[in-house]
């Protein structure tokens, strides 16, 4: 693990299950940690209690990452009681099956708000903080492996995620000189979250996803965490605007397998 001891870590959805398992890593290499989610705080008391239980500082914000203003206050707030986050993890998401003609023009807007702007909006008012502050830091996208092939059922969604891979390629182009380096890592199907409770409801489906997946095993979320962490290590000089695909190798078989 790394050493991120006198660091802040900030998680946008970390109620969710990855952004859990991303929350206490952070905490257990070192990291106070600042976790929003557009749920209630009572949601979070346990998770709090977790993160104080390694001896680091925590605290919750109910945000919706969709409000640009919201954010940047969530940003302030954190600020002033753990310090400028110096790790940047914009995670929260949401997805809706449908394809295309089941997308309303409503459903599109809510996914495009919350997945890719609300990405966009915790890495501006983050980075803005790093850079008055004139210190380094590490943005790490959770992205997904919905960016690398076309997922024709949950259109979104894959545009959505596409759109943060370019985002932090950009970002990472022109925040490398001011030591704030830019990475996304990129799931395939994880045992837990938005895939997982679809999986547990359709245990038919989950078996056959498993089966696509040429390693034929789901992620768990806290191997997910262990990859954020890898891209957050200060030890990592030089990995910037990459994408850490973990996906089993899944975007590398034909699309077309989703749809049998
Ligand atoms: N589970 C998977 O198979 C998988 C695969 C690839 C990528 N991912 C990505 O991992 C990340 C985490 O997803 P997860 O699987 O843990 O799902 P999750 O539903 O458990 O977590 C997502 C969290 O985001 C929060 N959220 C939703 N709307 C929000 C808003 N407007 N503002 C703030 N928070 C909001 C939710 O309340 C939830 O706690 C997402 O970016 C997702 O795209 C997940």
């Amino acid at each position: 693990m790394p050493d991120l001891t006198g660091q802040c870590a900030i998680i946008s959805g970390g109620l969710g299950d990855i952004g859990r398992a991303i929350a206490l890593a952070c905490a257990e290499s070192g990291a106070d940690v600042a976790m929003g989610d557009v749920l209630e705080s009572g949601e979070a008391t346990e998770l709090v209690a977790a993160v104080r239980k390694t001896g680091r500082l925590a605290r919750y914000d109910q945000v919706d990452v969709s409000d640009f203003a919201t954010v940047k206050s969530w940003v302030a707030k954190v600020e002033t009681e753990l310090g400028t986050p110096s790790i940047v993890i914009p995670n929260a998401a949401v997805v809706q099956p449908g394809g295309f003609t089941g997308t309303t023009a409503e459903r599109w807007q809510r996914e495009i708000a919350i997945n890719l702007n609300g990405a966009f909006h915790l890495a501006k008012a983050g980075v803005d903080r790093m850079l008055a502050e004139g210190i380094g830091g590490r943005v790490v996208f959770v992205g997904s492996w919905a960016a690398h092939a076309p997922h024709p059922h949950i259109p979104a969604y894959a545009a959505s995620k596409a759109g943060l891979r370019m985002l932090m390629k950009c970002m990472a182009v022109e925040l490398a000189g001011r030591g704030i380096l830019v990475n996304e890592v990129a799931p395939g199907y994880v045992n837990a979250g938005l895939s997982g409770r679809h999986f547990q409801e359709d245990p038919v489906a989950a078996k056959k996803a498993r089966g696509r997946v040429p390693v034929r095993q789901f992620i768990e979320p806290d191997e997910v965490a262990r990859q954020v962490l890898h891209l957050c290590d200060p030890a990592n000089r030089h990995t910037t605007g990459s994408t850490l695909l973990m996906d089993g190798g899944l975007s590398l078989t034909s699309a077309a397998d989703q749809l049998r």
